[in-house]
C-alpha cells in the first residue's frame, strides 16, 4: 500500500498567532482570534470588538472546536461587559451561536455567573466586568492544564493497550492547539506519544466537507515534526483492512450522560470500522465536554450546516463563483445532507480519557463518577 510521508515540519512550533487572546489597546478591549478559515494558506488575525462579531466568527468556523468555543464564549461575555453592552443579551447570542458543543454554553454560563455575582455583591459594573474576565482567564488556564493531564493519561492508556510502542494512530477533524488553551485533546495525546518516541505515524482524515483534518490537523502536525499522512475520509476503511491502524483517537463536542459521544461527522463510521477490526476507539475530552443534562445520544442536538458546504469547495483564497462563495462541484440546485456531527454510542467507545482520568468500559456510572471527582477539585 502507498505509504507516502507528508511534508515533515521543522520541529515543534505552534502557530505564530495563538488561537485566542485578550488585548486592551487604548480604544478599548478586544478579543483577537486566529482566523481558522484562512489556514493553512496564511495566519490572519480577526479582531472582535463585540459579541455579534464573535457570533459570526463562531458560525463561520473562524474559531471552532469544543474547548476553544467555551473559552471564546467566556471571553465574549467579558468583552460585552467591558465595553458596556447588554451582558445578558450577549450571553444568550453567544451560547446559541452553535448548538452541539456543550463547552460553548458552559463557558458563557461561567463568565455570566461571575458577572452576575459580582454585580449583585458590589453593584459596580466595572468590578462585574473584571469578574467576568477573571472567569474567562481561569477557564483558559484550566483548559491548558487539562490538556497536559489528558495527554499524560492518554499516552499511558495507549502504552497499556498497545505494548511495544510504534503506535499508528488515526485521527479525525482537528483537536490540537487550534481548539484549546493548551495542546488540545486527542492531538495532545498523539503529540505526547511523538515526544516519547512512540508515535510511528499519525493518520489524518481530511474531514469533509470543511477539511479541518487537511487544513488544520496536517498544519499542526507539520509543525511538530511528527510523521503524518493525510487520507480522504473514505480511504479509512482500506487502511484498517490493511492492518495499518493501531488506535483511533478523536475529540468530542458533547458526551451525554450515557456515554454517547457527539463529534465531527465521520467519527461514528470510524468507530464501526474500529470495532470490526478490533482496534481501540479512544475519545479524549475535558470534563467540561460531559453534559449530565443530556441523557443520551438521541437527545444531542446535531448542528445542520448549509448545503453549499457540500455542493461547493472553498479553498482559502480560491476564486469564488458558487452561491456559498465557492467553486461548484455539484449541479446547481443539488440538495445536500450536511450534519456537522454524528453520535457514537458508548458500546463502540473503548475508553474516554479526561483530565480526571480514564473510564473503560464507558458506562453512565463511570462517567458520573468522573464528573463528581472533577467537582470536588
Ligand atoms: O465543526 P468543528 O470544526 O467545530 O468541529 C470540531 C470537532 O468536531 C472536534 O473534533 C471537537 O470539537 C473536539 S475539539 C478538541
Amino acid at each position: 500500500m502507498a505509504d507516502q510521508d507528508a511534508q515533515i515540519g521543522e520541529g515543534t512550533r505552534p502557530p505564530e498567532i495563538p488561537a485566542v487572546r485578550w488585548e486592551e489597546p487604548p480604544e478599548g478591549p478586544v478579543l483577537v482570534l486566529l482566523d481558522q478559515t484562512r489556514l493553512p494558506a496564511e495566519e490572519v488575525e480577526l479582531v472582535c470588538t463585540d459579541a455579534s462579531a464573535l457570533v459570526e466568527a463562531i458560525r463561520s468556523l473562524a474559531v471552532r472546536g469544543a474547548p476553544l468555543l467555551g473559552i471564546v464564549g467566556a471571553y465574549g461575555v467579558a468583552l460585552a461587559a467591558a465595553r458596556g453592552f447588554d451582558v445578558e443579551e450577549a450571553a444568550s447570542a453567544l451560547a446559541g451561536a452553535r448548538p452541539t458543543a456543550v463547552n460553548l454554553a458552559v463557558g458563557v454560563r461561567r463568565a455570566r455567573a461571575a458577572h452576575r455575582d459580582a454585580l449583585a455583591r458590589t453593584g459596580d459594573a466595572r468590578e462585574a466586568a473584571e469578574a467576568a474576565l477573571a472567569a474567562a482567564r481561569a477557564l483558559h488556564r484550566e483548559d491548558a492544564e487539562a490538556s497536559v493531564r489528558m495527554a499524560g493519561h492518554g499516552l499511558a492508556l495507549l502504552d497499556e493497550l498497545l505494548p511495544g510502542g510504534g503506535h499508528r494512530v488515526l485521527t479525525h477533524c482537528n483537536t490540537g492547539s487550534l481548539v484549546s488553551g493548551g495542546e488540545g485533546t486527542a492531538f495532545a495525546v498523539a503529540l505526547a506519544a511523538h515526544r516519547a518516541g512512540r508515535l510511528r505515524r499519525l493518520w489524518v482524515d481530511e474531514t469533509r466537507p470543511l477539511l479541518q483534518g487537511a487544513r488544520l490537523t496536517a498544519y499542526e502536525a507539520a509543525r511538530t515534526g511528527m510523521a503524518y499522512t493525510l487520507l480522504t475520509d473514505n480511504a479509512a476503511g482500506s487502511l484498517f483492512a490493511a492492518g495499518e491502524v493501531d488506535a483511533v483517537l478523536i475529540g468530542a463536542d458533547r458526551i451525554a450522560a450515557d456515554g454517547s459521544v457527539a463529534n465531527k461527522v465521520g467519527s461514528y463510521p470510524l468507530a464501526v470500522l474500529a470495532r470490526y477490526h478490533h482496534v481501540p476507539f479512544i475519545v479524549v475530552a475535558p470534563v467540561t465536554t460531559v453534559d449530565p443534562d443530556t441523557p443520551d445520544g438521541a437527545s444531542i442536538e446535531v448542528e445542520q450546516r448549509p448545503g453549499y458546504e457540500v455542493t461547493e469547495v472553498t479553498a482559502p483564497q480560491a476564486p469564488v463563483t458558487g452561491a456559498g462563495g465557492g467553486i461548484p462541484v455539484a449541479p446547481l440546485g443539488t440538495q445536500a445532507y450536511n450534519p456537522a456531527f454524528d453520535v457514537t454510542p458508548p458500546e463502540l467507545v473503548t475508553a474516554i480519557v479526561t483530565e480526571e482520568g480514564v473510564i473503560s468500559p464507558v458506562t453512565s456510572e463511570a462517567l458520573a463518577g468522573l464528573c463528581a471527582r472533577s467537582r470536588q477539585v
